[in-house]
């Protein structure tokens, strides 16, 4: 017997005509399909072609560039730009805001490469991103937009080959590719309410230097789960939307080399820890940041603005919030 799965647009097609949504959003997510297949292409190939090193130069965190993260940036760009319907795009690598289509429905955040430390060993990285939408009726609004704003938000796990997507209202869904390069059967994901299988994950080199009561937090909690670090927040947050758990990027507040602080943690809001969370929440999550306040309320003043991000199953990250608020 031969057996047929769903496709990825087969699945919003359907979901879009059932309420009764226009195309512009298939328009958009089949670019952004069609840069996440070309990314896979390059990272596959990317050791055979000399691409897995620096490209030399250092990006708009100070960071320095991969030669990865400048071509998946510029085939995102170059797919984005090409269904002409983004007004805007918010990328990590670039300083500016990205002009696209004056008369583009969208805005889309978005990381090409994330967890760049895992290129030149081919090992996970991802390509996150968020969509919001232009206020198309009332007066013009601009693209600082919470994540409780956000419409979809989505990411790529390369070269695994999984596309978890989460849509407003309409649950979180994973994908895997088949040797046709679609992204098929889709399967609802809802984060485990069973503690047997809930990790915790963050980089435990950096413990000493979270605040104090993070760190209290840790050592309480840490012997009752299983501990998983990959570094590349795609794959870690990948791992705890099936197992459940928690995912920690505290604000560094106590390192000894003052420069090495980041008190408005690592993690960058638009295009990261807004992205995670979104699809968090319709798995049934939640997220906090340093706070304890949840991350899909925080409204940007820059684009490129920080957080810390305290993410996973729900019990979890109401426990850690309860400490954080207190301490702040
Ligand atoms: P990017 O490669 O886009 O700069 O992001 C890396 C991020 C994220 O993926 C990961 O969770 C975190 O950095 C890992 O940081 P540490 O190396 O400090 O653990
Ligand atoms: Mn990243
Ligand atoms: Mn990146």
């Amino acid at each position: 017997m031969l057996s047929f799965e769903l496709t990825f647009m087969d699945f919003l097609l359907e979901h879009q005509e059932r309420h009764g949504r226009t195309y512009h959003f298939l328009i958009l997510m089949n670019s952004i399909l069609n840069a996440a297949k070309r990314i896979q292409h390059y990272y596959l190939t990317g050791a055979l072609r000399g691409n897995l090193g620096l490209a030399g130069c250092v990006n708009v965190q100070g960071e320095n560039a991969m030669k990865l993260d400048q071509i998946a940036n510029e085939v995102v760009k170059y797919y984005l730009s090409r269904s002409g319907r983004v007004i805007y795009a918010v990328s990590e690598e670039e300083e500016d805001l990205v002009s696209m289509n004056p008369s583009g429905r969208y805005f889309v955040y978005f990381d090409p490469m994330d967890g760049s430390s895992n290129i030149p060993h081919n090992l996970p990285v991802g390509f996150l991103f968020g969509i919001a939408k232009r206020n198309l009726e009332g007066p013009e609004d601009g693209h600082l937009r919470a994540g409780n704003e956000y419409i979809a938000a989505g990411m790529f796990v390369i070269p695994t080959g999984t596309f978890t997507i989460a849509l407003k209202e309409a649950g979180c869904w994973r994908f895997h590719i088949d040797e046709t390069m679609n992204y098929v059967k889709p399967t609802r994901l809802e984060l485990p309410a069973d503690r047997k299988s809930w990790e915790l994950s963050f980089n435990s080199a950096h413990r000493e230097y979270f605040s104090s009561g993070v760190r209290d937090w840790i050592e309480r909690n840490e012997k009752k789960y299983q501990f998983r670090y990959l570094g590349a927040l795609a794959g870690d947050f990948h791992r705890i939307l099936t197992n459940g758990g928690l995912f920690l990027y505290p604000a560094i507040v106590n390192h000894p080399d003052p420069k090495k602080n980041y008190p408005n943690g690592k993690l960058r809001l638009m295009y990261e820890a807004a992205v995670v969370s979104f699809m968090c929440q319709e798995a049934g999550g939640s997220a906090v940041d340093e706070k304890g306040q949840p991350i899909l309320s925080i409204k940007p003043s820059h684009q490129h603005q920080r957080t810390a991000l305290y993410l996973g199953s729900k019990e979890l990250v109401e426990e850690i919030a309860e400490v954080l608020k207190k301490q702040s």
